[in-house]
């Protein structure tokens, strides 16, 4: 690393990492800074009331600055806030979308566009609207490196398919998708395009205005913030567009017996009562982000990847995965040691991985694997958790042999 992009030290803010620990799996779910978990602090304790209902000053004021941390969350991603709908993650953001969306607007025969690479969450939701409505689902390759294929996207791509959907960046290759491209060759044949960017909001700038997308989605969590937490980012004309989620308080305009009539968009999806403080949580978390930049985090998170990928090519038994140029996350086997077996004898090293299918198990048989272990990077990582990985990884080829 060079000194110009000298490593982020952050490792203080991060009250729940001890000294020594290597947490390497932020891809799960980021640990929180301090600023964050202050704000949810002063949520529960000092301003808590709910929103939208009250009378009393206490509840306006919740809800001043619920409707604030909607507007914070939207500027962060180039949206307005009218466009983002709070949800408890990015799976039921998707899940959002393909019932109130894919399920209602397309036809038997009608095509959705997938690749490889994706997270269950962005396969079952879309299998299952497939099925209500009798579309069928076909699904891109990977290029050589690991990369969703937009030459076979364009090749593929044809009036049918309505609905693209896909990774921003991968949760198990940190691959990148150059999403441009992609809603270039999407609404090229009138398709919408949906993109998860679960493991990019928190390494890359979005901008979703830039991006030309029709729907952006993200949890909290993965983003310094708090779990039951997320976004659904939509065009405003197409969620106006679309039918209620799921009914009860809140989503409504006026409801008698005869005929409920519902709130316009983003509240008409969001019935019940909302996860308030989550809201302030993942507002203080952008601010969090913000203070140090995407930019800086994306070239600090790049550059311990390329540390991490060169460290372990040096073992002969270790096979990397993705793309030399990944955001944050890597991908690795040993031969013949199980990931399982990786994970464990790290974690007596005090390094946290990642061993499994990642929820990804279609790419899984793409790579000819069960499981891989993956490092995945955070703003508090620095290189003495390169270190400790690679350190870690030589342990493990000793004790194998
Ligand atoms: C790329 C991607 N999409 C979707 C999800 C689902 O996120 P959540 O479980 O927070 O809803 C994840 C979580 O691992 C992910 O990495």
């Amino acid at each position: 690393m060079s000194g110009e992009d000298r490593p982020l030290d952050l490792v203080s803010d991060f009250p729940a990492i001890p000294a020594g620990w290597a947490y390497l799996d932020t891809a799960a779910t980021a640990q929180k800074p301090r600023a964050v978990i202050e704000a949810i602090e002063r949520g529960y304790a000092r301003d808590y009331a709910t929103v939208h209902r009250g009378v009393y000053q206490r509840s306006a004021d919740m809800t001043l600055a619920y409707e604030a941390a909607r507007r914070r969350v939207a500027s962060f991603i180039g949206g307005a806030p009218e466009e983002c709908v709070f949800v408890r993650g990015a799976t039921e953001a998707i899940n959002l979308v393909a019932t109130c969306w894919a399920a209602t607007q397309l036809r038997p025969g009608d095509r959705i566009l997938l690749s490889m690479l994706e997270h269950h969450s962005n396969i079952v939701p879309w299998q299952m609207a497939a099925e209500r409505v009798g579309a069928a689902i076909d699904v891109l390759p990977l290029t050589g490196d690991h990369r969703i294929d937009l030459q076979a996207m364009a090749d593929t791509i044809r009036p049918d398919h309505k609905l693209v959907a896909l990774a921003h960046v991968s949760n198990v290759l940190g691959s990148v998708l150059d999403v441009r491209r992609a809603v270039e060759i999407a609404h090229s044949v009138g398709a919408k395009i949906l993109i998860d960017g679960c493991q990019a909001v928190a390494r890359l700038p979005v901008d979703v205005a830039a991006l030309g997308c029709d729907f952006y989605v993200f949890s909290g969590h993965k983003l310094y913030g708090p779990t039951g937490i997320g976004v659904l980012w939509g065009r405003a004309e197409l969620l106006e567009a679309m039918p209620p989620f799921q009914g009860g308080g809140s989503m409504i305009d006026r409801v008698s017996f005869e005929r409920t009539t519902y709130a316009p968009a983003p509240t008409r999806f969001e019935a019940g009562t909302p996860h308030i403080v989550g809201a302030l949580g993942l507002a203080a978390a952008v601010d969090y982000v913000e203070g140090i930049g995407l930019a800086a985090i994306h070239a600090h998170e790049t550059a311990l990847v390329r540390e991490a990928r060169a460290a372990l090519s040096r073992l002969n038994s270790v096979r990397l995965f993705g793309p030399e140029e990944s955001a944050g996350i890597v991908s690795f086997a040993v031969e013949g040691v199980h990931p399982h077996d990786i994970g464990t004898i790290l974690d007596e090293a005090m390094v946290a991985i990642r061993a499994g299918h990642h929820c990804a198990q279609p790419l899984m048989a793409a790579l000819g694997v069960e499981a891989t272990a993956r490092a995945s990077f955070g703003v508090y990582n620095g290189p003495a958790d390169v270190a400790a990985l690679a350190d870690g990884i030589e342990r493990v080829v000793r004790i194998f042999g």
